[in-house]
């Protein structure tokens, strides 16, 4: 078994925090995000991952190298120009062939994958769909299944009119296990997308499409800056299990200084007399300051924190400068080098 991750996209919903750091490697607990997607790999023992990108695609290499650190061996292929999320597959699986496990590059998950490839095996399907539940399904694919688990209708990112006819609340999770026939419904090298084409074609060609409801593991898209620190302040609570999470690295944290057992903080942080960081993941190297109080946040490598200031509910990007005495409040997002002035109220 193979799988391929569609990690081509541009990130736009999670920009700033993606100008310069590509989407499937934004840093989640400290560590790039795409090592969550290769160790639920790794544990179900599928360990020939292709990469499918296309924004960045560098920097995704550089960060992810041969995959042998995760547990898997990796292999990258890069599109000339974005090819949409099926044409990916099939611009990746033509020297390949074979049922393949494709995930979306941004779903933190903690899904026995093979408990997916059983279902999908024991239907004998052509496809299957992990399916999730939500309270909105406006930002998703809709799917509606019979009671067997067969899926009826796909319908991505429903307008208010859909909704109002279905009280359906499962949605495509971003998890497929794909026949080699569904290949042949797409076509070469042109921009195909799996959710506007080639799902509702598989519905009109009658194959089998069968889906997997997930009851109560964790799932989540991380592709906007809510969901992005929702996504840590799970982590901190314990939601997400078994995934290897880095310690505390060594840092500076001064006797009068407080730092709750749940923050996270990677190597060379320096927190200055009575500062407080409450529930909160910081990077390597970052500084905060004298009395400054940091609570439900996250804050990339090497920003610095100024005296007094009270930030909550707050996503910082590499290298930002936050004056003294500034309010930091719940849904800020800032990007790499962001620097805010003595006071200000963001
Ligand atoms: N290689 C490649 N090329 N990857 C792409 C491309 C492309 O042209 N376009 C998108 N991707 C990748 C993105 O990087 C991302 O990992 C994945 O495909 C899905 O794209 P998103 O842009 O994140 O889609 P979405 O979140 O709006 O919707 C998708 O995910 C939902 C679940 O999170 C859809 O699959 C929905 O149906 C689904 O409910
Ligand atoms: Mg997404």
């Amino acid at each position: 078994m193979q799988a391929l991750i569609l990690a081509g996209g541009k990130g736009t919903r999670l920009r700033p925090l993606t100008v310069y750091t590509p989407k499937p490697v934004v840093s989640v607990m400290n560590r790039p995000f795409l090592v969550y997607q290769l160790e639920i790999l790794a544990r179900a023992g599928i360990t020939d991952v292709t990469l499918s990108l296309s924004y960045q695609p560098d920097k995704i290499e550089d960060v992810i190298g041969d995959g042998s650190e995760y547990g898997v061996k990796v292999n990258f292929v890069t599109e000339p120009s974005p090819m949409g999320t099926a044409g990916a597959y099939k611009f990746a699986a033509n020297a390949e062939g074979g049922t393949t496990v494709v995930l979306n590059g941004d779903i933190l998950t903690d899904v026995d994958i093979n408990h997916v490839i059983e279902c999908h095996r024991g239907r004998k399907a052509d496809a299957t769909l992990v399916l999730a539940r939500v309270d909105d399904p406006s930002r998703y694919g809709l799917v509606e299944t019979d009671a067997d688990g067969n899926i009826l209708k796909f319908l991505e990112k429903p307008k208010p009119g859909d909704l109002s006819e279905t009280s359906v609340n499962t949605i495509n999770a971003g998890i497929y296990i794909l026949e080699p026939s569904v290949l042949g419904l797409i076509p070469e090298g042109e921009n195909h997308s799996f959710e506007y084409n080639v799902f509702p074609a598989i519905l009109e060609k009658g194959l089998k499409f069968n889906a997997c409801i997930l009851e109560t593991e964790y799932w989540r898209d991380i592709g906007n800056p809510e969901s992005y620190l929702q996504a840590h302040l799970d982590f901190l609570d314990g939601k997400i299990k078994g995934f290897d999470l880095p310690a505390s690295g060594a840092s500076e944290i001064a006797t009068a200084a407080s730092v709750d057992d749940r923050s996270l903080l990677a190597e060379g942080c320096v927190v200055k007399p009575n500062a407080k960081v409450i529930n909160s993941v910081l990077g390597p190297g970052v500084h905060v300051e004298e009395k400054a109080v940091v609570e439900n946040s996250v804050i990339w490598g090497h920003s610095r924190v100024g005296s007094h200031v009270e930030m909550d509910g707050a996503v910082l990007g590499r290298g930002c400068y936050i004056g003294k005495n500034a309010a930091v409040r719940p849904g800020t997002v800032l990007g790499d080098k962001a620097s805010i002035p003595d006071y200000s109220k963001v």
